[in-house]
């Protein structure tokens, strides 16, 4: 059984605690709802050489959802997640916090900004990481204040957990980079380890919001990762594809099976700037909405 902590104060000492022991401190941050691509993250966790303390963080963390968005829907299930967690047998303590935000006392509305749900208080949070240029592409574009709050939630859960390492899944593709730049522009004494993408049998990404599709949906949400492999198929048998051409046959079979195209990148696979030509290794992102559910995917092309 993972020991479950609250208080920032208890954590930090608990950290402290298993590396005077001589253990490598493993985070695992989500936000609840565990689903097997979580759990592939513990089991990479895990499987850091050497003993290891594995800490999953669960925290739905308001400011990286804009107004608007699905703060309010965002599911949640403490004690199915503890369950899963247990039965991994390998994780040594769950941080799952109330609140990690220091709240205004002058609560007068959102801020004008209207970015993030934190309450603009006088005496509240006001203090931000921005990872400037990677911030912008890709989901920056429709979320803008998205890897604002991504960046600086993951900040204060390095600051309060101190782990050695840390691991983030593919799935958030332009996540894990921003992270990866985060840690390296700000000098934290962390490895980001990148994991690979957990998916269904029939190739759907695994995501929290996946129960919020019905039947029909989940049929026409297939033809994410369907028109991603068609891609790679179509870029590794021809030297030189232009990107054009192939996001333009992804938006076709997105758009024929029902989908709402937020976007197609195809992008370089650290800097995550745009290509024309597919002549190096990069990776294709897509977002779309099926009916009211946003799904993200993505696939890596290697190519010499
Ligand atoms: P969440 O969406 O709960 O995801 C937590 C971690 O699980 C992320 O690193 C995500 O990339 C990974 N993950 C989700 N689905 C996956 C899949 N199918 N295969 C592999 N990994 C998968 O991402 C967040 O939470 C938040 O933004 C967070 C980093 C916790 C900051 O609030």
């Amino acid at each position: 059984e993972p020991e479950v902590i609250r208080d920032k104060a208890a954590m930090r000492a608990w950290s402290r605690r298993q590396r005077a022991e001589g253990k490598t401190v493993v985070l695992v941050p989500t936000m609840g709802f565990l689903h097997e691509g979580h759990l592939s993250l513990v089991s990479a966790a895990a499987a850091v050489p050497g003993p290891v303390a594995v800490v999953v963080s669960i925290y739905v963390n308001p400011s990286q959802f804009a107004p608007t968005e699905d703060l309010a829907t965002y599911p949640s299930d403490l004690a199915g997640d503890l369950r899963k967690l247990a039965s991994t047998g390998a994780v040594h303590a769950v941080f799952n916090p109330p609140d990690l935000y220091h709240r205004g006392s002058a609560v007068s509305g959102r801020s004008a900004e209207a970015s993030s749900c934190l309450e603009a208080g006088g005496d509240g949070h006001e203090t931000w990481i921005r990872v400037e240029r990677l911030e912008k592409g890709l989901c920056g574009a429709s979320r803008p204040v998205f890897f604002r709050g991504v960046a600086t939630v993951v900040a204060k859960l390095f600051n309060v957990v101190e782990p050695d390492v840390a691991m983030f899944g593919k799935k958030d593709y332009q996540q894990w980079r921003l992270i990866c730049r985060m840690v390296r522009d700000l000098d934290f004494a962390i490895e980001i380890v990148g994991s690979e993408i957990m998916r269904e049998a029939d190739g759907l990404a695994m995501s929290s919001r996946n129960v919020h599709l019905s039947p029909e949906e989940r049929e026409k949400a297939l033809s994410i990762s369907r028109s991603l492999v068609n891609a790679r198929t179509a870029v590794l048998n021809n030297s030189n594809s232009a990107s054009k051409h192939i996001k333009d046959q992804i938006v076709q079979t997105l758009t024929e099976a029902g989908g709402r195209v937020d976007y197609v990148e195809i992008v370089e696979q650290e800097s995550l700037v745009p290509v024309e030509t597919i002549d190096r290794p990069v990776v294709i992102c897509v977002a779309t909405w099926i009916g009211k559910v946003r799904l993200i995917d993505n696939i890596e092309i290697y190519i010499q």
